[in-house]
């Protein structure tokens, strides 16, 4: 097929949407306020500057730019706390059967992630060199739902933004690939990934057979 396949990493490949939102609840706490677990599907594929002036604005708190620095630095020390252990068995329940199948068949795959994190992520768990693109929070300048990295991540996988199938757990992200005009499969409640195209709570329901039937189209 034409095709190509573009995996979001955080809350899609491993776990570590729940790290987020752990350490950006642990800077608002020290701030002196709370964040919901609502308000944290608005921080989901969120860049790291957009997701702190959010909960600073939620907070009624303004930081001075070095305070602001420092608030970001702490919040990324604490969150490289979370993930130092991690290995290839933290990826997620059905997902390295997919990337098998996709590599098999020769289907490219890219990562399109809003994370600065997410090259050493894919080392960590191996997956790296399974990726024939990678493209993450250091390579754009627009965060999600602003739809740049799947167009790069697209133009790199030398394939049509509209042959290009989007795996995302965030509204952000579906958005982004929405407007890029990908097809969009939502990773987790169908409630919040509702403008998704498909929805599935997470890898272990999707049938290869489904996924040969998209890239057959
Ligand atoms: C996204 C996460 O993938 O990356 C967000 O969903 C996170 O929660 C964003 O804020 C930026 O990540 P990082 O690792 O660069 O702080
Ligand atoms: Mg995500």
């Amino acid at each position: 097929s034409n095709k190509g396949v573009i995996f979001d990493l955080d809350g899609v490949i491993v776990d570590t949407a729940k790290f987020h939102f752990l350490a950006w609840r642990k800077l608002a706490n020290n701030l002196g306020f709370d964040i919901t677990e609502a308000q944290n599907e608005e921080l989901k594929g969120v860049s790291r500057v957009k997701s702190l002036e959010k909960i600073l604005d939620w907070g009624q708190v303004s930081l001075t730019e070095d305070k602001f620095m420092e608030q970001m630095a702490l919040k990324n020390d604490n969150y490289l706390s979370y993930i130092s252990t991690m290995t290839s068995r933290d990826i997620l329940p059905g997902v390295s059967k997919i990337i098998e199948f996709l590599m098999e068949n020769n289907v490219p795959i890219a990562l399109g992630s809003a994370s600065k994190n997410a090259r050493s992520i894919l080392e960590k768990t191996d997956l790296y060199r399974k990726f024939d693109a990678v493209v993450d929070g250091n390579d754009v300048s627009k965060a999600k739902p602003n739809p740049e990295v799947f167009l790069i991540a697209a133009e790199k996988l030398k394939v049509d933004p509209q042959n290009c199938i989007v795996f995302e757990d965030s509204q952000a992200g579906v958005e982004a690939a929405n407007i890029a005009g990908m097809l969009s499969i939502g990773i987790g409640d169908a409630g919040v990934l509702g403008e998704a195209n498909y929805v599935f709570q997470d890898f272990t329901g999707i049938e290869i057979n489904f996924i040969k039937n998209l890239l057959e189209k």
